[in-house]
């Protein structure tokens, strides 16, 4: 048994973030923005009563997902690609919709087809690529549109089924020799998954209306035992915010694998409205060692409201959009940092775990992009001294320091915080439920982001009024449960095979095309390319 070095902590000197969670937490304020910007901008343009009702929704979500984020959203390539996909899709969903005398829907996925093809055409005469904007609003409207025509139609029937498989075939069939073509261009293949992963929504989500037995299972009887482990405070509870269900998929893997005792485990997935019912779906079909799955969607969360939410109140305003879209705010800021599809509320959720498991005490928070090779069973007896969360701090270079991070000409900033203080990394936390309540971590965290609705504190980013949430409340673990940078740099051979969780932090994930050959094994031996599923879909 490793033996925890507790008397690491040292009170005078602060943790800080992770430099690469500070990037990637940068994007997080912005897609909140997004979507709320979608849902006011969207609505006038709606033809119809279904689509006002999918419009208001505030943080609709996107089918197609965030993975090297940057370039899916400025390749004019990829978000062009994706137009023409939706659109096929939709014309099949059209038909259907005819078929059902579903004359309303027809409408409105007619509408929305024009108004892609319409974007698609203006830009190939321009010769130039759509606003990210507009082709984001294009493709989440239609995105929503799609799942609404499926929820709307009688889905049930065989005949529906064959016209969507026989589409989704021929969209395949399309896709895959825009790979080919793309791949010919030098187009990066890191774009490929993306629609594998759609593909496999969408055909999980088949898979779910179709087969009864996959629902029975969520309302028999053993299932009533699982769900009384959802709040057994003497079983570990893990909990996930993604929208990937391969890489989660992975993570549960993992971690069951590695553990003595799965049958203790407990993992809380929380996704999105597009992903809940084939994240669910994929949990029911797939058995990982006797662990237990929930599987919720943030849609659910009616407490995670603009009245509450101090993030979600500022999105309103209008200033505060006009700094996140107009590029106005800093020329310097990377683009990187102003791309509204960085990350989610998913991402955001981070903040409010008490709130989300309200009846926990005890919980280990980890990132999809992470891999388990060690029983984690111990993590849970590590003496926290009071604090609220656990984690490995990342400061052994200076770049991974406070100042990096914070405005140190505001005063309120240089009372309060040290500027030197050590960064700490997000990704694999152990967190005191109970301590965060009763310290009012979430209190404290909304006390900054209000502070800062003039920018002055922080620049952009969800993420550092969290960190100033958790200033002296993190306690130091050893560094060998948490190995960062498989995404982005070399790490110490011995660390990787020593660690208890490795995290592919940094834009080469291992799911990629573009992650780094050597360290995608240790990921993809917990990945079951034989499943049909996977294989129908292309993830290989
Ligand atoms: C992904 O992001 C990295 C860093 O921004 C960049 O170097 C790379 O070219 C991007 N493209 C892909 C799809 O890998
Ligand atoms: C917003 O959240 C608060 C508490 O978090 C709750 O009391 C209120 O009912 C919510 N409002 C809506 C419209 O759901
Ligand atoms: C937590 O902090 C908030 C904001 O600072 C405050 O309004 C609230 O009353 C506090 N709650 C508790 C339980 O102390
Ligand atoms: C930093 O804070 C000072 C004091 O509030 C403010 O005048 C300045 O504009 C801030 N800097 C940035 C880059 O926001
Ligand atoms: C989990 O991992 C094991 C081996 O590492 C693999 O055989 C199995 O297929 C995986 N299961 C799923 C559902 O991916």
């Amino acid at each position: 048994m490793r033996r925890r070095s507790f008397d690491l902590r040292r009170p005078a000197r602060r943790r800080w973030f992770d430099g690469q969670w500070g990037c990637v937490a940068v994007g997080g304020l912005t897609v909140l923005m997004l979507f709320l910007f979608l849902g006011r901008e969207s609505k006038p343009r709606s033809p119809s009563l279904i689509s006002q009702i999918m419009m208001q929704e505030p943080y609709r979500s996107s089918l197609v997902e965030a993975l090297n984020i940057t370039d899916e959203i400025l390749s004019p390539l990829s978000t062009t690609r994706q137009l023409v996909d939706q659109i096929s899709l939709a014309k099949a969903f059209v038909i259907i919709a005819k078929d059902n005398n579903n004359l309303q829907l027809a409408a409105d996925l007619s509408f929305q087809i024009h108004h892609s093809q319409s974007l698609l055409s203006s830009s190939a005469t321009l010769k130039t690529s759509p606003s990210p904007e507009e082709s984001q609003l294009a493709i989440r409207n239609m995105a929503s549109l799609l799942y609404q025509a499926q929820q709307v139609n009688n889905y049930d029937t065989a005949t529906t089924i064959a016209k969507l498989k026989s589409k989704i075939q021929s969209l395949e069939e399309k896709s895959k020799s825009e790979t080919e073509k793309s791949t010919k261009f030098g187009q990066i293949a890191a774009e490929e998954l993306p629609k594998s992963l759609y593909c496999l929504a969408v055909r999980l989500t088949t898979e779910w209306f179709r087969s009864p037995n996959l629902r029975r299972k969520l309302s028999d009887s053993r299932r009533m035992a699982i769900t009384e482990k959802f709040t057994d405070n003497q079983l570990y509870h893990f909990c996930v915010f993604s929208d990937n269900i391969l890489a989660v998929s992975a993570v549960i893997n993992s971690t069951t694998i590695n553990s003595r005792q799965p049958d203790l485990i407990v993992f809380h997935l929380v996704t999105d409205e597009v992903n809940f019912l084939p994240m669910r779906a994929w949990f029911l079909m797939n058995d990982f060692r006797g662990a237990a799955v929930e599987v919720q969607k943030v849609e659910d969360f009616t407490w995670l409201n603009s009245s509450y939410v101090p993030v979600l109140k500022q999105l309103q305003d209008s200033q505060t959009q006009n700094f996140y879209f107009s590029g106005t705010g800093d020329s310097r800021t990377p683009v990187k940092f102003r791309n509204p599809k960085y990350l989610s509320l998913l991402n955001h959720l981070r903040f409010y775990i008490p709130e989300v498991f309200p009846e926990l005490q005890k919980m280990v928070f980890l990132d999809d992009d992470v891999v388990v090779q060690k029983d984690l069973a111990e993590l849970f007896t590590i003496n926290l001294n009071g604090n609220v969360m656990g984690a490995v701090e990342t400061c052994m270079e200076t770049f991974h320091r406070f100042h990096k991070y914070l405005n140190y000409s505001h005063p309120l900033i240089r009372a309060h915080f040290d500027p030197d203080a050590c960064g700490w990394a997000f990704g694999m936390n152990l967190i005191d439920l109970r301590e965060w309540r009763r310290k009012n971590v979430t209190g404290i965290y909304h006390y900054w982001q209000e502070r800062n609705s003039d920018h002055t504190l922080w620049k952009l980013g969800s993420l550092p009024p969290g960190l100033l949430a958790f200033y002296g409340l993190v306690e130091t673990l050893d560094p060998s449960w948490h190995v960062l940078g498989l995404g982005y740099t070399n790490v110490d051979p011995k660390a990787i095979r020593e660690g208890a969780v490795l995290h592919y932090n940094g834009n080469m994930k291992p799911w990629l095309k573009i992650g780094m050959e050597k360290y995608k094994g240790l990921w993809e031996r917990y990945v079951d390319y034989s499943h049909s599923l996977l294989q129908q879909c292309y993830i290989h």
